[in-house]
């Protein structure tokens, strides 16, 4: 538990959250009476299930989620084809009149997509009236079944910016856009939701993809009665998507907004990553869908023991403090270079190194068959680190950085005798346009 000591309360567009874990909006968070039992479970805040303004019927695909399981490992993410609310809209105010009554101190925020200029404003006037402590503006979902709405917005950037604009010219309440991960760069079209008036971006939606399919009938799962679609991936395989668009947005001096991350979030050390790329508040579905509220419980604590161990009072001073660490890969200095070293004491024999040392990296193993040891010619190490991540053993096998006079060795080639048979000049410049420019 946080403690004394341990202060976890963050500020965020002028409200103080007693911790940064908030609910994202999704199923976890479609109406007050699962909203205030996640409160009671220990959640600060709410971005609550994007509200839908009745003037076009939402109809869910049903089934409308699959699980991606991988191997032994249950639910690496989740495929979903749901739509935003259909709850009437009164209903979900009535439960925001609700939260805010019997939960003032918790932060209640309104998610609403509108399908055209009118609906945005009309959504978010509803919204404030009715207690919302901030709006969060979906411009992400991927597979919105009427045309023209969710990412597709938040692909078209000039739509971002007037949509932004009209809420901003609309409400007092500050306004969070949230981004589609379905681009390349993230701070653009984050740019055009600051021109448009944002106070804050909220990152990432769910990922477009195709998870699986069904090896009967061929139909991308899930299968909604004989069709299947590209829909939104979400869960720990979309977290190094989510974290990477968070830290470009926290390192653009243009941009320079607060940041909620999203995205594959299970546990307080991916919280934590999300907080130290720049998220001052996080949030949460999938790990919710996996688990319940209860895994707040965790988050709390190892987060507050964290803190304590490195002598770390406020959470606040989390926020962005791995960002200078990361670089573009021409920083690295190539000149220091390591292998892996083993400790084989600890060694349990099972070879698993051998094998893919000899298939996808330096043929750097030699395997003592009698004893059921790996030895290592550490000049042929290619320090790619793969023997570590299959070895049963945590730590056995570590990187260990040699001398800067030691060199690694070449892979031969099969064949020295075909060198003069081959076709190749060496490659020798013409011009310099372009200088060192990545092309890749
Ligand atoms: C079943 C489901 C429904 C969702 N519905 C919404 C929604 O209505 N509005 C919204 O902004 N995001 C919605 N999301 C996206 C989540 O809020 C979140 O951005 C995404 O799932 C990534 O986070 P996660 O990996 O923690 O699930 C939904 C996600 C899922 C899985």
């Amino acid at each position: 538990m946080p403690g004394k000591d341990i202060d976890l309360s963050i500020e965020f567009l002028g409200k103080t959250f007693k911790n940064p874990f908030l609910l994202s909006s999704s199923p976890v968070s479609n109406s007050a009476e699962m909203v205030a039992r996640s409160f009671d479970a220990g959640w600060s805040g709410v971005v609550f299930k994007t509200l839908n303004s009745d003037r076009l019927p939402i109809i869910h695909p049903s089934p409308r989620m699959n699980s991606y399981h991988y191997g032994d490992k249950r639910l690496v993410g989740l495929q979903n084809v749901e739509q935003i609310s259909d709850r009437p809209l009164k209903d979900n105010l009535v439960d925001f009149l609700y939260l805010k009554k019997h939960y003032p101190d918790h932060i209640l925020i309104s998610s609403i997509m509108g399908f055209s200029n009118d609906e945005w404003a009309y959504l978010a006037k509803a919204s404030e009236d009715n207690g919302a402590d901030m709006l969060e503006l979906n411009f992400s979902c991927p597979h919105m079944c009427i045309e023209g709405t969710g990412h597709h917005v938040g692909k078209a950037f000039d739509l971002i910016e007037k949509f932004t604009a009209t809420v901003k010219s609309t409400v007092s309440i500050p306004i969070i856009a949230k981004m589609t991960p379905n681009i390349t760069d993230m701070n653009e079209p984050a740019m055009y939701a600051k021109n448009g008036g944002a106070d804050a971006i909220s990152a990432i939606n769910t990922v477009s993809g195709i998870s699986e399919i069904g090896l009967d009938d061929l139909v991308p799962k899930p299968n909604v009665f004989g069709v299947g679609a590209v829909s939104g991936t979400s869960g720990p395989a979309i977290k190094p998507i989510g974290l990477h668009f968070i830290a470009d947005m926290a390192k653009c001096d243009d941009l320079a907004l607060p940041l909620s991350g999203i995205g594959g979030i299970e546990t307080w050390v991916d919280a934590l990553e999300y907080i130290l790329l720049g998220s001052s508040t996080i949030q949460v579905t999938t790990g919710i869908i996996h688990y319940g509220y209860r895994i707040v419980e965790d988050m709390i604590e190892g987060l507050s023991d964290f803190m304590r161990e490195k002598g770390i009072a406020r959470v606040q001073d989390l926020v962005g403090r791995a960002l200078e660490n990361v670089k573009t890969t021409n920083h690295f200095d190539l000149d220091r270079q390591g292998i892996s070293q083993y400790d084989l004491d600890r060694c349990v024999g099972c070879g698993q190194c051998y094998t893919v040392c000899m298939d996808a990296a330096g043929q750097a193993l030699e395997w003592d068959a009698k004893n059921r040891r790996p030895r290592l010619i550490e000049e042929k190490c290619l320090s790619c680190m793969i023997c570590s991540f299959v070895c049963p053993v945590p730590d056995l096998i570590t990187f260990k950085e040699m001398p800067q006079t030691w060199n690694r060795k070449e892979t031969a080639v099969m064949d020295p005798d075909l060198e003069k048979e081959i076709a190749h000049e060496p490659f020798i410049a013409t011009s310099t346009e372009g200088g060192n420019e990545c092309l890749c």
